[in-house]
């Protein structure tokens, strides 16, 4: 969408705002307000006859623009996980770190989970400081850099300066990449729906590549020119976005929707002074207790990662911003959120324990020809490119007949069991040390991904449409924070997956989620009730 570029001034208000300045006039969009004087100032600008802009897949410009920024930054962070596992645990002789595959598999998940918990930063800052064209920038080059820290062989030391600077940047990039999705149709365009459908395309594209051309040049020639291509992946987003978002992202983009007073910045500052110190502290006590080692450091990261859903839950559950009919979408949303955590366990499972069964306990070998492990990543994404247009002709056959989310939700959770009990099979037929047929993962992630077409597009749609109105922004979050409580778990368990219990941990896991889809399944007439209209 593109904007005039001038503002017309329509109101000043006095301070404190009211309510309306959060809400979009009925014919001309507020994009811009600012504090000045003691009063408020609101800038309004009209937006192009945004139905004439149609030049990408007849969807507005700016879609072409976040598109492919997405899609290299999946590229660079599904490139990177694809041979990050088998760079962390491989042997220092053939060019790793040497880690056991334990903490391996542990770390790629509480290292996930930090990705998607740092999405609550990235929300805050672009509302409150840059906007989130700035903020995805920034984002991008931490990404980058990221990135490049692990193209240079300097061990333990840069693989932590890797991950801090992508769980930052990612965080800063990928929830505010969507949110400007979002931002580029008025309320009432039919092509939002659309949109989001080419955007998701675009994640798994980009982590469709990756895998096969990160993965070979990886472990077939060296782990840091893998991670170096996962750079050039992000470099050419950034280029791209730089360019493409001058000329097609709109200006609101650029400034803070809430932007921080004075006021707000000394709470901000004394606020995140306690947080860190309180950290801080907490580590000295574990060091003084000579408990500060990697495993009580990750079951730190991994309580901190499971609490902050609860506080937010807490806050909207008993805030009085919060209406009545509000409060009962948000306890479905509990629900739904409770479900969506089991089920991405297991589907992040797919970059570790899977990965680990891809590398011990798969013939690699076809025809003569040697799969690097590395290269299983991609079944994940391929399967949801495969069944989309599927799914989008059966939801567009049953209309309003279809299921609703809840019904979605338990259905694909036990989905999400079904993956786990095929890979239970192999191992209980050919014993733990046996080398099986690839299809057996080839199988497991066909399952799976059907789980994931019935949760992924359906939670990230229901998560906005249950949100209070005074905690809008912050419920975007919600949804990734789903993924990182997931992770966080996965952080804990991952290491039951050993030589010789394999089976016993793929039985585990997939009874857990079964039993807890049935008990979702249960649930579905009261979450609906709930939901109260709300499909
Ligand atoms: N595969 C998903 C993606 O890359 C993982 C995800 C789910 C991330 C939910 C954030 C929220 O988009
Ligand atoms: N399946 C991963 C995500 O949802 C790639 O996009």
């Amino acid at each position: 969408m593109q904007y005039n570029n001038y503002y017309v001034l329509l109101e000043v208000y006095e301070t404190p705002a009211p309510s309306v300045l959060t809400m979009d006039g009925a014919e001309n969009k507020i994009i811009h307000f600012q504090k000045c004087n003691g009063g408020i100032i609101v800038l309004n600008n009209k937006p192009e006859a945004t139905s004439e802009d149609r030049t990408f897949f007849g969807q507005p410009r700016g879609l072409s623009t976040l598109f492919f920024t997405e899609m290299w930054e999946r590229f660079s962070y599904y490139g990177m996980r694809a041979i990050l596992i088998y760079y962390m645990y491989y042997s220092v002789t053939k060019g790793g770190l040497g880690f056991d595959q334990g903490t391996a598999a542990s770390v790629m998940s509480i290292y996930g989970s930090m990705v998607y918990l740092s999405s609550v930063l990235g929300g805050y800052l672009s509302d409150r400081v840059w906007g989130s064209r700035r903020t995805v920038f920034i984002g991008g080059v931490l990404i980058m850099f990221g990135h490049i820290a692990l193209s240079v062989p300097a061990g333990k030391m840069a693989l932590f300066v890797s991950i801090l600077l992508i769980v930052l940047g990612t965080g800063l990039l990928k929830p505010n990449v969507s949110e400007m999705v979002g931002g580029l149709y008025n309320e009432g365009d039919t092509r939002r729906d659309s949109g989001f459908t080419i955007f998701v395309f675009g994640i798994n594209v980009g982590s469709l590549v990756a895998p096969y051309l990160v993965g070979w040049l990886g472990l077939s020639y060296n782990f840091h020119l893998g991670f170096s291509l996962a750079a050039i992946g992000m470099f050419l987003g950034l280029v791209q976005y730089w360019i493409g978002g001058k000329k097609y992202l709109s200006k609101d983009s650029l400034y803070p929707t809430d932007p921080l007073e004075p006021g707000d910045m000394k709470k901000l500052v004394v606020r995140s002074t306690i947080g860190l110190v309180a950290f801080v502290l907490v580590l000295l006590l574990m060091a003084l207790l000579g408990s500060l080692n990697l495993t009580n450091f990750v079951l730190l990261l991994t309580i901190i990662a499971l609490a902050t859903p609860v506080i937010y839950f807490t806050i909207f559950l008993t805030s009085k911003k919060v209406t009545a009919t509000e409060r009962k979408h948000v306890w479905a949303y509990l629900g739904l959120f409770i479900a969506a955590m089991i089920f991405w366990a297991i589907e992040e499972q797919g970059s570790s324990v899977l990965a680990l069964f891809a590398a011990n306990q798969t013939n690699n070998v076809v025809l003569g020809f040697h799969i690097p492990p590395a290269w299983y990543q991609s079944l994940n994404p391929l399967f949801i490119l495969l069944y989309t247009p599927f799914f989008a002709m059966m939801w567009n056959r049953w209309g309003k007949k279809q299921p609703s989310s809840p019904a979605k939700f338990a259905t694909g959770m036990l989905f999400a069991g079904a993956s786990y009990l095929i890979m239970v099979i192999p191992v209980a037929l050919f014993g733990s040390s046996a080398k099986v047929s690839p299809l057996w993962l080839v199988g497991s992630w066909a399952v799976i991904e059907i789980a994931e077409l019935l949760i992924s597009p359906i939670g990230l749609s229901v998560t906005t449409k249950l949100a209070p109105k005074a905690f809008q922004s912050q419920m975007m979050s919600m949804w990734f924070l789903a993924d990182s409580a997931g992770q966080a778990v996965n952080a804990q368990i991952v290491k039951l997956y050993t030589p010789g219990n394999e089976a016993n941990y793929f039985l585990g896991v997939a009874i857990v989620a079964i039993v807890a889809g049935i008990i979702m399944v249960a649930l579905v007439k009261p979450i609906k009730n709930l939901m109260a209209g709300i499909k």
